[in-house]
């Protein structure tokens, strides 16, 4: 059956590994089923929530977030690549979604509230960010989207997104919108450990390789990489369950015996980590020149991009338009017609 996908990503900075395995490769496999309707939008109202006093920042990662999408094979020829703040009637149905949620259904929402702790708010929560899942419900439910590919931390979005839409349908006797379904990241691939082998690889804690990382930033990367700490000398034996080398090659190393035969010997000793970190620099590397030389063309035409990001806002806000005008008949507020 033909889906309709909305997913997107704030633009906070460039994109890395963690980004690609877990949401930029299912994109655009969604995208070779030409039955698929999709919407993928850079989230800088989003953004804002928690970066008021930077725009600067949104708006530079705008482009570079941009460039990541058709570096990867994101086409927006059959995908509608979009820029949420250009987006009227999306803060228009936040407004009117705001009086179908409590305060107390907010604070219970388990990733702002992680959020919060991370970001260190204390007692100043941006009002705007506190209420940020409702404004990525108005995302998902205006352009009626069935399908929302996002990680595991963003289910309880999707399910605030789901009740939204029931509330409202039931509310004001409607079938407006409808209850999206999420679609996961692969097994395993979801939450990707940084290089220093610490939590998941993200910009705050500085362990990501990058999309647009040069060939040398990537072997440095590589080299420091967190094995085993106890693996000191060649003849050792090491280990493998932990060893960030041997995460990243199950991950994108195709050649899966070659990876059991590293494995093994590492196990047995007689494999350094300096050969093994090569190998593995050498996969890393044919994954990323093509996307890194794309982005290359790219990223000197800021105008393309533009146009290209103007294009898609302009066929998104029809579709958010035409989701409103039934929304807002629903509840009784055409009152001009
Ligand atoms: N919250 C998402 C993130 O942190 C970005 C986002 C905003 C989004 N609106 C969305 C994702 C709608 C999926 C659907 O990256």
């Amino acid at each position: 059956m033909s889906k309709i996908i909305l997913t997107g990503d704030r633009p906070t900075g460039k994109l890395h590994l963690g980004h690609y395995l877990g949401s930029l490769k299912t994109r655009v496999k969604l995208q070779e089923d030409s039955t698929n309707e999709i919407f993928i939008m850079i989230a800088d109202q989003q953004a804002l929530t928690d970066n008021a006093d930077n725009p600067k920042k949104i708006q530079e990662s705008i482009y570079e977030v941009a460039l990541d999408y058709l570096a990867v094979g994101l086409d927006p020829e059959r995908t509608t690549i979009f820029l949420q703040s250009q987006i009227p009637q999306l803060p228009e149905l936040t407004v009117y979604f705001l009086n179908l949620v409590t305060m107390a259904r907010l604070e219970r929402n388990p990733t702002v509230k992680s959020e919060i702790k991370d970001k260190k708010f204390g007692a100043s929560i941006p009002a705007g960010f506190f209420v940020y899942p409702v404004s990525q419900a108005a995302d998902i439910l205006a352009f009626k989207a069935t399908h929302v590919p996002v990680g595991d931390d963003q289910k309880p979005m999707l399910e605030q997104a789901r009740e939204i839409a029931r509330d409202f349908n039931r509310i004001y006797q409607t079938e407006t919108f409808v209850e999206p379904d999420i679609i996961l990241p692969p097994k395993g691939q979801g939450r990707i450990v940084g290089i220093d082998g610490n939590g998941k690889m993200s910009k705050s804690l500085g362990n990501g390789i990058y999309l647009s990382d040069s060939e040398e930033e990537i072997q440095r990367k590589v080299m420091k990489m967190y094995t085993d700490p106890n693996h000191i000398h060649v003849e050792d034996p090491g280990q493998v369950e932990g060893n960030v080398v041997f995460t990243y090659l199950d991950l994108f190393d195709p050649d899966k015996e070659k990876v059991a035969q590293l494995k093994a010997h590492y196990e047995r000793g007689g494999l350094g980590d300096v050969v093994l970190k090569r190998y593995l620099n050498e996969i890393l590397q044919d994954h990323l020149r093509p996307i890194r030389q794309r982005r290359q063309e790219l990223a000197g035409n800021r105008e393309h991009i533009l146009a290209l990001l103007k294009r898609g806002s302009e066929r998104a806000e029809k579709v958010a338009a035409q989701t409103l005008a039934e929304a807002k008949d629903a509840m009784g507020i055409q009152y001009f017609g």
